[in-house]
């Protein structure tokens, strides 16, 4: 399928999906939101995409937010339906049943630093800007920003960036925990791609579970997490891939999991 705001490429198991409004610096509208709901489902339906890239084209921006032309005139109900498609499919980009990286490659703004907040982890260009800085044109975050950034970094640091709207550098992002790793803007998406295929030769249902544990897990008290965890182990440790991990493992070689 071709799509007009995005771009999808899939290459040996690592699809990319790649934000492509680059003269709207990649700002999320309708139409935008609409085609990467339909890539979701595509990537989800796909048994081969290992991992999942998101980034975006040109070298400026991620993603610079909502569309604020798009969002400017819309009434209060129609902006509830905007804010509640949003929402609905950054949960479908989270419940993706694969590893989703976000390669921040400029700002990451608004819906934007929503987006990747809602991506397993983020490593960011050292020239990549996040914030949420809805409060300055008068509203708030729309796609989860004041629910996800908060469980990430902490509620005080996420009120702080909320109220005040202000930027954070790349470096700055790294060191409350935003972000995993920065990494030179020429060198980004390499590294990316390296640990996204090391995470490729994982196993597919280990890789799932342990993904599904860790997001139910942040929505549930510790004992229900740790009784999801103790049924994910189990159901992994009964799987082939089990037995070749752990036959790997003895006979002192490496482990080549075949999804089983
Ligand atoms: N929506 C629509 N267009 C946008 C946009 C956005 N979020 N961000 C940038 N653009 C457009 C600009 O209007 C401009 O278009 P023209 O060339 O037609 O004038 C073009 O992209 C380039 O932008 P700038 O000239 O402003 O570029 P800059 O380098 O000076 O600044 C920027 C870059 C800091 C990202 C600045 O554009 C900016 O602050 N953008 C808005 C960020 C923002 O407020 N995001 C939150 C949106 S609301 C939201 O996201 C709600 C939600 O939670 C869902």
């Amino acid at each position: 399928m071709s799509y007009e705001c995005i771009v999808l490429t899939v290459d040996n198991g690592l699809a990319t999906l790649t934000f492509d409004r680059p003269k709207a610096m990649n700002a999320l509208n309708g139409a935008l939101l609409r085609e990467l709901s339909s890539a979701l489902q595509t990537i989800a339906a796909d048994e081969e995409i290992r991992v999942l890239v998101l980034t975006g084209a040109g070298d400026k921006a991620f993603v610079a937010g909502a569309d604020i032309k798009e969002i400017q005139h819309l009434t209060p109900l129609a902006a509830r339906h905007f804010a509640q498609f949003g929402q609905a499919v950054i949960d479908q980009l989270q419940q993706l049943p694969i590893p989703v990286i976000a390669a921040v490659n400029g700002y990451a703004l608004g819906g934007g630093c929503e987006m990747a907040l809602a991506c397993d982890f983020i490593y960011a260009s050292e020239t990549a800007t996040f914030g949420l800085p809805e409060i300055s044109l008068g509203i708030i975050p729309g796609f989860g920003g004041t629910q996800r950034l908060p469980r990430l970094i902490g509620a005080n640091l996420a009120r702080e960036l909320i109220f005040t709207g202000k930027f954070l550098s790349a470096a700055e992002a790294k060191a409350i925990g935003l972000v995993n790793t920065c990494l030179p803007a020429d060198q980004l998406m390499a590294g990316v791609y390296e640990v996204a295929r090391n995470i490729a030769r994982k196993g597919r249902a280990s890789l799932q579970t342990a993904k599904e544990a860790v997001r139910q897990g942040l929505n549930c008290d510790l004992k229900t997490g740790l009784a999801i965890e103790r049924d994910g182990f189990a159901l992994c440790l009964a799987s082939s891939d089990a037995q070749e991990g752990t036959t790997a493992f003895l006979e002192k070689r490496k482990a080549v999991f075949n999804g089983g």
